[in-house]
Order: C-alpha cells, then sequence, then structure tokens
C-alpha cells in the first residue's frame, strides 16, 4: 500500500476531538507510548487496529486512510447541492447529496467538477406540456456516449440513464429544476441552467 494512515493525520483527527494520546490509546486498547510512536512517524498502527482506530477518531475507515476527513456540511440536504461520482472501472455513477467519501471498485472517487456546455455538449431544453425536453447533439457511440442526465432542483433529482445507440435525450417534470446535467464517458460532466425554447 503506498498510502497508509500518517501521523499527521492521527494527530490532527485526535486533537479535534480533544484526546490527549492517552485517552485515545485507552479506547483502543494500547499504550500511550504506542499513539505517540505512530504520530511521531516511529510506528504504523496495526492493521487489526484500524476499525477501532478510525471509530474513536469519530471517522470512517476510508477517511482515516486516504487523510481526509469529510464532513458533510449539507445536513438539509438541500438537493442542489447534489454532487455525482462515477467509478472509471466499472461506469457505476452514484449521487450524494452533500460531502462524501464514495469509493467503488477499490478507488476512492473524486466528485464530478461540472463544466459549462457547448459543442457537442451543448445541452438543448424545449418545454413539452410540463416538461422539459434535453437533448443534445452528441454520438452515442458505444466508446463515446452521453451516459446519463440528470434535472436538479431543491427537492428532487430526475436522474435517466442512457445507453449507447440510444437518444442522447430524456423528459423531466419542470419542478423547480435549476440546473440539468449531462455526463459524457470521455469528456465529463456538463451543467446548465435551464433557460428553455417554448415549443410552439
Ligand atoms: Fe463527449
Amino acid at each position: 500500500m503506498d498510502r497508509y494512515v500518517t501521523g499527521a493525520v492521527i494527530r490532527r483527527l485526535r486533537e479535534r476531538k480533544r484526546m490527549t494520546q492517552e485517552e485515545l490509546a485507552e479506547k483502543i486498547f494500547v499504550s500511550g507510548k504506542a499513539v505517540s510512536k505512530w504520530e511521531t512517524g516511529q510506528g504504523f498502527p496495526d492493521i487489526s487496529l484500524l476499525e477501532p482506530l478510525a471509530k474513536a477518531l469519530g471517522i470512517s475507515v476510508i477517511e482515516l486512510l486516504s487523510g481526509e476527513d469529510i464532513r458533510n456540511g449539507n445536513r438539509s440536504s438541500d438537493m442542489i447541492r447534489s454532487r455525482f461520482y462515477v467509478c472509471p472501472v466499472c461506469g457505476n455513477a452514484i449521487r450524494s447529496t452533500g460531502e462524501a467519501v464514495v469509493s467503488c471498485c477499490g478507488i476512492t472517487l473524486p466528485a464530478l467538477e461540472p463544466e459549462s456546455a457547448d459543442g457537442d455538449h451543448a445541452i438543448d431544453v424545449r418545454i413539452s406540456e410540463d416538461e422539459y425536453f434535453v437533448s443534445l447533439p452528441h454520438p452515442m457511440s458505444k466508446e463515446h456516449y452521453i451516459s446519463f442526465l440528470a434535472a436538479v432542483s431543491d427537492h428532487s433529482v430526475q436522474f435517466v440513464k442512457l445507453y449507447p445507440e440510444g437518444g442522447a435525450e430524456a423528459r423531466f417534470r419542470i419542478d423547480r429544476v435549476m440546473y440539468l446535467y449531462a455526463y459524457c464517458n470521455r469528456h465529463g460532466l456538463f451543467r446548465i441552467s435551464p433557460q428553455p425554447v417554448h415549443e410552439r
């Protein structure tokens, strides 16, 4: 493993919990000296201690290993702040409502950063009855395609999975939608605020 838990991370998390080395040691049944050694880089906690250590520090094992403690500041679950993650190995598309550590196929996935949509990735929006009809002039070949479209409002996420050889299009309830997202398997995530053209 090229990146195991580091002493600096243990110290930072311990201090945030306002614990002494002794107090942390007691919780996980090791000596204060052992904790001191970890924190000064003179040793590593045994792998069997990872779970109790993470628990004592109030974070997940993944967070402990990645050295990042991720706090979801979005307690009200405002859907507008939804984040999307796509696994590069299996294509799994995952959404979270706020900050999260998301892992798939053994990889910790970064949240996708949406870009503004233009060219092939321009997102066209039309109102048809009480729906948005959303489409892109994008190829839909097996190698290069739009793999999902999503419409996000403050209280809902409408998510449509697309497949190669299908249309790069979907319908969404208008329902206070503030962002439309399109994900291309080659070029990443694109986002617009819908400013639809009325269909006559
Ligand atoms: Fe693309």
